[in-house]
């Protein structure tokens, strides 16, 4: 496996790469990131992606250092640097390098920081089998629609799903379902599937889009709509979403059977067609 990375206009070994420990994502947290999954060489939704990245540096007010086609160019470059044909690449846009203060420094150049890992989705046995899940009270802040760099708040809560060996923590805000700590979720009952509405509450996903799409395609009864905690209690079915989960179903929540305690007949379903998806949309 190779390991080369991307900082400020030079490819270089990861070992090599460094940045000055007042950068202002390492002192504040002050900075965005995107995850792009790669399949067969070719990055999945990249106009989606470009799309979100500009929505989280517009929301923070960093200018983009790049325009789509230079991004583009980049990803192309350091997935073309790298081994393997399934990666997950990383990249991040902080404010840049400044003499500590809260207040935003002029005249500073973003720090832009790119890597790619192996893509490792879920195992058959996995997807087959669904994970756990708990549930955590959403205690994150209300611009959770900002893909940012600190998260604390996710790791916390992620963490605590290690800790039960759950593989995700589900986050309920005022008795409502919000997200999971890194990915999006549905929940399946009578037959609809639910899914809370993109809000400043949750991560726009890339994966929760692509979802809803194929759910209207082919006719999944669908309601984009608030979801309470007694529906997500009471499911038949919940999925979680993401760039590297894909659609895996959830068969435990809080040590309690979900539906029958199996993935579910529309999860099958879905799954499948995110599978056809994505072999239709490499681009
Ligand atoms: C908090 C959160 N919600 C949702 C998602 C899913 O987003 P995507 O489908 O774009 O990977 C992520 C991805 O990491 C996330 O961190």
């Amino acid at each position: 496996m190779s390991d080369t990375v991307y900082l400020n206009g030079e490819f270089m070994p990861l070992a090599d790469a460094r940045i000055p420990v007042l950068d202002r994502g390492f002192i504040f947290g002050d900075g965005i990131y995107e995850v792009i999954p790669v399949y067969s060489r070719h990055p999945f939704r990249l106009t989606e992606h470009l799309q979100r990245l500009q929505h989280s540096l517009d929301r923070i007010r960093i200018e983009n250092p790049h325009d789509a086609a230079g991004w583009t160019r980049l990803i192309r470059e350091i997935i073309e640097r790298n081994d393997g044909d399934d990666q997950s690449v990383y990249l991040q846009v902080t404010r840049g390098v400044a003499k500590r203060d809260h207040a935003f420094p002029k005249g500073v150049k973003p720090t832009v920081f790119m890597m790619s890992n192996p893509l490792v989705t879920p195992a058959p046995a996995l997807v087959e089998s669904g994970v756990a899940c708990i549930t955590a009270q959403d205690f994150r802040w209300l611009n959770c629609d900002v893909k940012s760099i600190a998260l604390l708040g996710n790791c916390l809560l992620r963490q605590l799903s290690v800790d039960a060996g759950a593989a995700e923590t589900i986050l309920l805000r005022d008795g409502q379902l919000t997200e999971a700590s890194s990915s999006n979720v549905f929940v399946v009952k009578d037959g609809t599937v639910l899914t809370p509405p993109k809000n400043n509450l949750v991560l726009p996903g890339i994966t929760y889009d692509v979802v809803i799409e194929i759910a209207r395609a082919r006719e999944f009864q669908l309601e984009v709509r608030a979801v309470t905690e007694a529906e997500l209690r009471s499911a038949d079915e919940i999925w979680l979403t993401s760039s590297t989960k894909e659609v895996l179903a959830v068969t435990t929540l809080d040590g309690k059977p979900v539906g029958d305690g199996n993935p579910g007949p529309l999860f099958r379903r879905m799954h499948a067609l995110y599978q056809q998806f994505k072999l239709d949309h490499m681009r």
